[in-house]
């Protein structure tokens, strides 16, 4: 009978007469199974989890709200002014303006519009560091661009004399990554704000990820960086609710220092239902949903809730860091700032790690020269105990 179902729905082209729901349903479960489930706790190299189940509620609620008509929907426009200053206030700006985006890459992009605009150049450079996430070359590559890496100092952070010397008269900003792709690392986004204030450029922090837990770690014991908008310079932050923010995807974080920022990419759209209306986003028509679900999470969880989430994962980082130098062969790329570990090897090839561990179902990322693990909030002490099993088991065959 299941195979009978998937015969017929594998089939490519549309058919003439529809199915009932139920028959659809039945097989979107069975084609679904295949895919990883974050309640396996397999997924430990991924920075989105499963979204919390109340952002769901909300989200599916308010399903066909689109923020592309702000004029149709005052309501929900009201809910995003509000929803940016919440997450602003976390970032020690609540006069934050922006927008709730589709990710961490459109917020990357919408930042260097904005910077180009302000500049008002139609070409020009944007130095960023080495660890940057490739949604800087994708922005790059739209606005043309050009993309200048910055290396990395010794604690995989942007080294401050790479900056300076990679900016030249063509530069139109700066960019710091306050919780690095690969490893979580905090660019030193003080100093790079002065030198962005020093040269008059625009200056970008892209805390896609750091945004939802770098301001909790200072109840933890651990000195959070300096990262936000209390540095001077910073004038516009990525801060991504789907990823630490447990709310459903998409929803990504763009936030301008203020509203005269915003307005440099604002675009007016002159045909809406709801009459005239100015967004500062890539696309048109866009999930009013997804704003409401952020919103009502951060109202349910307010600031003690993300503590909790932070202090969970960073328990079972700290577990993770400190058990897997004690594996043969296996040390760390730096210590952990944030929940994200590089394990790395003098000896043994990462990349047959990666893959002896994929072998084994657990959902790893691979870099050069090391293996990502991500501890979600999904992930529990019970698959971190397994995984770090399986790690030993996997260098010690590899070791021999
Ligand atoms: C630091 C950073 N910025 C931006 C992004 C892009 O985010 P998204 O995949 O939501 O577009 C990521 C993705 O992991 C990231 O780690």
């Amino acid at each position: 009978m299941n195979t009978l179902i998937t015969e017929t729905l594998e089939c490519q082209t549309m058919e003439q007469k529809g199915l009932p729901q139920r028959i659809v349903l039945r097989e979107l479960e069975l084609r679904l199974q295949r895919d990883f489930s974050y309640e396996s706790g397999r997924i430990v190299g991924s920075m989105c989890t499963k979204a919390h189940h109340f952002a769901g509620k909300a989200y599916a609620r308010f399903l066909d709200k689109n923020l592309g008509d702000l004029g149709l929907f005052p309501g929900v426009a009201e809910l995003e002014k509000e929803t940016v200053r919440m997450l602003g206030s976390m970032l020690s700006n609540p006069e934050a303006s922006g927008h709730i985006v589709t990710g961490g890459t459109e917020a990357n992009i919408l930042a260097l519009w904005a910077a180009r605009k302000i500049a008002n150049k139609e070409r020009g450079e944007v130095v960023v560091p080495a660890s940057a996430h490739c949604s800087f070359d994708k922005a790059g590559d739209l606005l043309g661009l050009k993309i200048v890496r910055a290396g990395l100092d010794r604690s995989y952070a942007v080294d401050l004399d790479a900056v300076r010397n990679a900016i030249n008269p063509n530069t139109v900003a700066i960019v710091g990554v306050a919780g690095t792709t690969g490893l979580g690392v905090v660019d030193p986004i003080a100093e790079l704000g002065e030198v962005a204030l020093e040269r008059d450029l625009y200056f970008h922090v892209d805390a896609a990820f750091g945004g939802f837990v770098l301001p909790f770690l200072k109840e933890l014991n651990s000195e959070p960086p300096t990262f936000d908008f209390a540095t001077p310079g910073v004038c516009s932050m990525t801060i991504d609710p789907h990823k630490m923010g447990m709310a459903p995807i998409p929803a990504g974080g763009m936030l301008f220092r203020n509203e005269k920022l915003r307005e440099a990419i604002a675009w007016n759209i002159s045909y809406l239902a709801g009459g005239e209306a100015k967004n500062a986003t890539i696309v048109g028509t866009r999930s009013g949903a997804s704003v409401i679900a952020v919103w009502a999470m951060l109202k349910h969880f307010g600031l003690e809730g993300y503590r909790r989430i932070v202090k969970h994962c960073m328990r079972l980082t700290w577990q993770l860091a400190k058990e897997t130098p004690t594996i043969e062969g296996l040390s760390l790329m730096t210590k952990p700032t944030m929940n994200v570990i590089g394990i790395t090897s003098q000896t043994l090839d990462v990349r047959l790690v990666a893959q002896e561990l994929r072998r084994r179902g657990w959902a790893v990322s691979l870099f050069p020269k090391h293996v990502r693990i991500v501890v979600m909030p999904h992930v529990k002490k019970r698959h971190i105990d397994n995984f770090l099993k399986d790690l030993r088991g996997i260098a010690n065959r590899l070791g021999n």
